[in-house]
């Protein structure tokens, strides 16, 4: 949790430490740093590239589906239905939060650092103790769905269509991720409504990240080993790689491709889908030159919701039931820490 006193962002000790030299609470232990060899020959791989375009055969769809969920848990989409200018919009009002106005303005939306994952520009998330190593990254986290939790007020009213972008994206997040889990489901022989019905009511969350340029890329992470704690996340990036992907040992670098849409399965579909499909770990890496910015959005169920294998999938079940409620709990509790929490619950 981020201590009492003067909130601190990362962009402010870019900008203002020019000796290159980072704060030693940013420095990774060695096992953790990106400079460490990789042991897989994980640059073999290939993200998988899946076309949705409305004239596609659903089965070879749903057999491209099955095969990116099974071996990577993370896949990019192209003619995914959602207008390349509203990616290029958020991203251009992300950016322009975070470079082009004062901190001072910006930290008039600071999150409630006591709390975790309030709403708001923060910087330390998921920091269980003190002496955590942190992230070199600061991030706006906005509240978006159900209705009932999505208060545009709270979202920086700078640059002017800030709050209208985010409001429209946030729409269309929606019905893309309830597509790919219909999908999902069917590329399993569940009824194509099957996991958004054990979800419930969708709860989204849109997490804009800024990881300033950093001066040293190799002893820092932006953002530490974890798998996503829901179902789907979908995300963009500008033209600045720093997001990775664990295959085989090593790391892959995800490409920024323009106009795709970057999915990530979390660890609820791990869990429904009975470890047939994984969750994928992910990392960001910092960049020495260039500042990166990511739109990552996050669909849960409500934390009351219990998720479990679904039936006569690959059986017996091989996680527990767990109340989604009880499973951020332990995230926020334990921390990320580079291992999987999903793991917990293996039987
Ligand atoms: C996340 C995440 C990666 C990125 O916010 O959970 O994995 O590239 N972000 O920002
Ligand atoms: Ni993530």
């Amino acid at each position: 949790m981020e201590v009492v006193g003067a909130p601190i962002r990362v962009q402010s000790i870019a900008e203002k430490d020019l000796k290159l030299e980072v704060p030693p609470q940013y420095i990774q232990p060695p096992e953790n740093r990106p400079s460490k060899p990789s042991n897989g020959n994980a640059t073999d791989h290939k993200i998988p590239m899946i076309n949705l375009g409305g004239d596609r055969d659903v089965n070879l769809l749903c057999k491209e589906i099955g095969s990116a969920c099974s071996e990577w848990g993370a896949f990019h989409v192209i003619n995914h239905g959602v207008s390349t200018t509203l990616l290029d919009q958020i991203r251009k009002v992300g950016s322009s939060f975070f470079e082009d106005f004062p901190m001072t303005e910006k930290l008039r939306y600071a999150c409630d650092s006591t709390s975790p994952a309030s709403e708001g520009y923060g910087s330390r998330m998921l920091v269980a103790s003190d002496d955590a190593v942190l992230d070199w990254r600061d991030y706006f986290d906005h509240h978006t769905f159900p209705l009932s939790r999505r208060h545009p007020s709270r979202w920086p009213h700078f640059p002017p269509n800030y709050r209208e972008v985010i409001g429209e994206y946030s729409d269309n997040m929606k019905v893309l991720a309830l597509k790919l889990l219909g999908l999902i489901s069917t590329s399993l022989g569940l009824s194509s409504s099957f996991i958004e019905e054990s979800m419930g009511e969708v709860y989204q969350n849109i997490t804009v990240s800024y990881y300033p340029s950093c001066p040293q890329p190799e002893l820092t992470l932006g953002l530490q080993s974890h798998s996503d704690m829901g179902f789907i996340t979908l995300l963009i990036q500008e033209n600045v790689a720093g997001l990775q992907v664990s295959k085989n040992d090593g790391w892959v670098t995800v490409d920024p491709v323009s106009h795709a849409i970057f999915v990530i399965l979390g660890d609820q579909t791990e869990i429904i889908t009975n470890g047939v499909y994984k969750s994928a770990v992910h990392r960001a890496i910092t960049n020495g030159e260039k500042a990166r910015l990511s739109v990552a959005t996050f669909h849960d169920p409500a934390k009351t919701v219990s998720v479990s294998p679904a039936p006569g999938l690959q059986p017996p079940p091989k996680y527990h039931e767990v109340v989604y409620g009880d499973y951020v709990q332990s995230w926020y509790t334990k921390g990320p820490n580079g291992k999987r929490n999903i793991d917990a619950l293996l039987i």
